[in-house]
Order: C-alpha cells, then structure tokens, then sequence
C-alpha cells in the first residue's frame, strides 16, 4: 500500500485525477468507477479538465462497482443514474462504453455472475477508484466478506443503510446489492482508494494498520500489488504512522 497524504479533499481530487489522466495518455483503458460522496472531489476536477483542457474520455470503458438490487437504471438514486449525473455524461463519456450491473435482472445472481464475466472479458480494469465506508467496506462488500468473493449479491447492514438514507428522500433504501466482490477488485492493475473526512479515520486506520481481515474489507488491498491511499488531513489522523508516511512521501517526491 502506499500512503499518499493529500491535505485537503480538493487535493485527494486533484491527485486522484492525476492518476486517471496518466493513465488515459498511454491509450485505451478500462475505468472502474464508484459511487458515493467520497469520489465527488475526483470527478469534480476530471469534468473541470474535460471542459477546460479538453481531456477525453473516448477510449476509455467504464465499470462501476455496485448497484441497488430492485432500482430500474432511471431511478434516480440507482448507481447507474448518479454516476451519469455525476461523472460520466458530464465528460461526454458514451452510454454504450458505461457498464453497471442491472439492478433489476430477473435474477440478481445470474446478473451478478455475467457482470464478473464481462470485466473479464473486457480485459480486466486498469484502474478502479475506490471509496471506503466507515465500517470498512469496499464496494458494496461489507465486513465478513470474503477476501476472494466474485461479483454477487449482498445485503446490505443496517449501518450502510443508516449512512445511505441521505440520498433517499421517502423511499426505503433496498436491503440488497449487486457488488464487485473483492477477489474481483483485487485483480484491477491499479487501485485507487479515495477517503475524506474525519467519519473515515477509523475505517482508514484497520485498513492501513490493522489486520487483514474480513471485519474490515478494505484491508484486502493490504495482498494488492499497487493500492494507492489518498487521505486528506481529517481521515489520515488516526494513523499512528503518519510521521513516517510523511516522511516516505517527502523522500520519494525529491
Ligand atoms: C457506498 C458505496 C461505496 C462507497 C462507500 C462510501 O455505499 N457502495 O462504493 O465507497 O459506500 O460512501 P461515501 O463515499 O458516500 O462515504
């Protein structure tokens, strides 16, 4: 894992985008998307380059992580809707190169193990941006997940459900999700784990420090080759290494 301390949620955007850009300049890519407020910042500063610099988004596929089991794709709080509203319309990426998993499939189980078969078909992601709950979660992949799981249904805590009720104004958050399991995630080239603010230095700290373990989901990325962490100040404060994560980044810039 490397530590990559940001300041400020802006910075984690600009960093985070940095990173999508490189990537883009040496050809066709595949992006793995998430969704939630953590990547806001991120997609953010990717329009503001597409709209002002011209950055394009034509060779790039995307896959999200997740969706709500039972939410047509029009509804307006399915994963596929907001990361429309706000990523991928907005930097005129095509609909047809947008993949999520259908929400509403007949079976939700077949939906989960085709949408697996298509990443790897498509060659697997190149770069999959990442959030993280405040339990630890990755995906949809709440804690006692395993470690290898492929892409499946899930039901959701009541926690996640508590942190999600915000997006949904009378409605019941459904209670079950198609998620990237995290055998799925792991096999992404490059993964990058974006976290703000102050309700993600717990979760941030068993997933850098603590164990590999499935009560905290995200600490599978501890076994990734190349994970990226990118913290601002508020969720890296619990670190009890943060004097040297400062001190490896002030080395490795010169
Ligand atoms: C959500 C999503 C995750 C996201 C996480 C954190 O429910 N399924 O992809 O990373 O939980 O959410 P937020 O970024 O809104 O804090």
């Amino acid at each position: 894992m490397k530590i990559v301390l940001c300041g400020t949620p802006e910075g984690v955007g600009r960093r985070a985008a940095d990173l999508v850009q490189e990537r883009m300049a040496r050809g066709p890519m595949t992006l793995g998307l998430a969704t939630g407020s953590s990547p806001r910042s991120t997609y953010e500063e990717l329009e503001r380059r597409h709209r002002e610099e011209g950055l394009s988004f034509v060779g790039v596929t995307a896959f999200t992580l997740d969706e709500y089991v039972g939410l047509p794709r029009d509804h307006e709080q399915s994963y596929h809707s907001t990361i429309r509203r706000e990523l991928t319309d907005r930097v005129g990426l095509p609909l047809h190169q947008l993949h999520t998993p259908r929400g509403d499939a007949a079976d939700p189980h077949e939906e989960a193990a085709r949408y697996d078969r298509e990443i790897r078909e498509a060659g697997g992601v190149d770069l999959q941006l990442l959030g993280i709950g405040a339990n630890g979660h990755i995906g949809f992949n709440e804690p006692t997940s395993s470690l290898s799981s492929r892409t499946r249904v899930k039901v959701l805590t009541p926690a996640t459900r508590r942190d999600n009720s915000r997006f949904f104004r009378d409605e019941e958050v459904p209670r079950t999700c198609i998620t990237q399991g995290l055998g799925t995630i792991g096999e992404a080239k490059t993964a990058v784990l974006v976290a703000q603010g102050r309700s993600k230095a717990a979760a941030v700290r068993a997933m850098v420090e603590g164990p590999v373990s499935a009560m905290c989901p995200a600490s599978a990325l501890q076994f990734h080759r190349r994970a990226l962490i990118l913290l601002d100040d508020d969720a890296a404060a619990e670190l009890s290494m943060l004097d040297y994560f400062r001190e490896e980044q002030r080395l490795a810039t010169r």
